[in-house]
């Protein structure tokens, strides 16, 4: 009996050694780590380097990060300041947030930092891309894909936009379960680039395995670049491959279908484009540049529909102000949207729809911010960032904590209304599209889509919550509702009635 409590105490007297040692060496390590990242700073700078933790060996706070989610960034630029350090995803980063900063790292693009893809995004993208272009090169085929985003362009994609959007309507509507409005926005954003800008006449069959494909290339183009069978990477590479035959397929096609097309797409303009920049593209930069324009337009553009939608259950009195809007100019008129009247002249000068899109862009931001990495040392906000770090600067916490927003938190598209133009108090402090050499080419297009998905819904729609409150707002890896956000469309015919019977058990908002 004394042995067997005595073999008990010595049991548990190891055990409790064993976790000192284990907590100092942790700790000891912790300390090395954290010392071997402000060894990289440059001896040259008398600045500090930025406060902030790098968390622990390898895997820095990746895990604070993924459990705090956005709480984890605010909670840091509380502590450290808006210019803070850390170590996220298996690399050392730093934080930057407000216009100033932003302004200052977005005007250096080629001269104080340069883009940084993580590797798996730049191979799967591949060398011919806009992602990884830099200096001139970026230039010259940025030149390229203007024509691609022009007011005639847009004028052009703008009947095939409506009609895009219009079936979906009528989809989600016949459907006598709830949507799930941030998936199916997945598959309308993916319609839109594959029908609108690539003018793609694939049948539904087609359709649906070029959207599987694809999503399986999107969840893969961050992934570890390791290249073994079943790694994520690997899935990523087939997936591209897979994806480029298909749209090689497509485009050799092309001619025949433009038959009686009386519309140009955006691949006929980026070929014609290429022409007359006398850069003719192979077809291998073809492929790369349709696969990184549905990229770019995928998860962003499906991110603010939802949003869009979201809000307008919200806020009733919006949506009511919305359809007087269009009332009066014109574009609804006994309940329905006039055959004729949704020109592009038309929809940009509705000033109250601007308003609620640039609200939905400012509060519910898709892209958090962008990538960088300092070609050369530099001051910013009092600390240096040394040559060779990345940066990322942020759009969704320079929004949160902009001081020329008031009342910040608050959905009031009013704001931007031109009494208070609360955007135009500074530049850099609204920034959806990021800003400077690398702004978003696509936003012109994708606030087309928004403003005409509103007033389809505006104008053709009712639609309720079919939860009992509104979901959870997650920000990783797109700004998204966790549940998708679950509506019960109805359409309406000439008499603004309900094409579909309401359903006594659907709960929630309705407008
Ligand atoms: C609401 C929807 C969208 C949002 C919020 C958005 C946001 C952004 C942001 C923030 C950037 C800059 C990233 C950085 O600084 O690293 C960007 C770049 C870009 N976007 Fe968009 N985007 C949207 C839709 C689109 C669409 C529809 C297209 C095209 C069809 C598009 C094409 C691009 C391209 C090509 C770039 C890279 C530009 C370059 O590197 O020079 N985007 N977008």
């Amino acid at each position: 009996m004394l042995f067997e409590s005595f073999d008990l105490v010595s049991a548990l007297a190891t055990l409790a050694a064993c976790l000192v040692s284990m907590a100092l060496l942790l700790a000891v390590s912790q300390q090395l780590w954290q010392l071997r990242w402000t060894a990289t700073r440059d001896k040259s700078c008398k600045l500090p380097m930025p406060k902030g933790s790098m968390g622990f060996p390898i895997i820095g706070e990746t895990c604070h990060w993924l459990f705090q989610g956005s709480g984890f960034h605010a909670s840091r630029r509380q502590k450290y300041g808006n210019v803070f350090k850390t170590h996220l995803l298996g690399r050392p980063l730093i934080r930057v947030t407000g216009a100033e900063n932003v302004r200052k790292v977005l005007m250096g693009e080629h001269n104080l930092v340069t883009v940084d893809w993580p590797q798996s995004t730049s191979t799967l993208l591949g060398p011919n891309s806009l992602a990884n272009s830099i200096g001139d090169i970026h230039r010259k085929r940025r030149k390229v894909f203007a024509k691609v985003f022009s007011h005639e362009a847009l004028e052009s994609y703008l009947p095939k936009i409506q009609q895009v959007i219009q079936e979906t309507l009528r989809v989600w509507s016949s459907n006598p379960e709830p949507v799930n409005v941030y998936r199916e926005s997945q598959r309308l954003s993916f319609h839109m680039a594959v029908r609108v800008l690539l003018g793609f006449r694939v049948s539904d069959e087609e359709m649906r395995h070029l959207f599987n494909t694809f999503q399986e290339f999107v969840d893969n183009v961050f992934s570890l670049p390791i290249d073994l069978p079943f790694t994520g990477y690997r899935k990523g590479i087939r997936a591209r491959d897979t994806l480029q035959k298909g749209i090689e397929k497509a485009i050799r096609e092309k001619p025949l279908c433009t038959q009686g097309k009386d519309y140009s797409d955006a691949l006929d303009v980026l070929i014609e484009s290429a022409k007359e920049n006398g850069a003719e593209l192979t077809m291998q930069e073809l492929k790369e540049s349709t696969i990184e324009l549905i990229f770019a337009a995928f998860a962003t553009t499906a991110s603010a529909s939802t949003s869009l939608i979201m809000q307008l259950l919200r806020h009733p009195a919006v949506l009511e102000k919305l359809r007087e809007e269009l009332r009066g100019r014109g574009i609804l008129q006994n309940g329905c949207l006039c055959e004729g009247e949704l020109r592009l002249e038309n929809i940009c000068s509705l000033k109250y729809l601007d308003c609620v899109i640039k609200e939905v862009l400012r509060l519910f931001t898709p892209v958090s911010g962008g990538y960088r990495t300092a070609v050369q040392t530099f001051e910013l906000d009092g600390v240096q960032i040394p040559k060779g770090w990345s940066v990322m600067y942020s759009i969704r916490d320079t929004h949160d904590t902009s001081a020329v927003f008031k009342d910040v938190d608050a959905f009031d598209p009013d704001r931007f209304s031109q009494e208070r133009s609360e955007d135009k108090e500074g530049r850099f402090h609204y920034l959806p599209f990021g800003g400077g050499v690398r702004n978003c080419l696509g936003k012109q297009l994708a606030t087309l889509f928004l403003r005409v998905l509103a007033i389809e819904l505006a104008g053709s729609s009712r639609f309720e919550l079919a939860t009992r409150t509104f979901p959870r707002i997650i920000t990783v890896p797109v700004l998204h509702p966790t549940d998708g956000l679950k509506v019960k469309f109805y359409g309406l015919d000439s008499n603004q009635n309900e094409i579909m019977a309401k359903s006594d058990e659907m709960l929630g908002a309705t407008v």
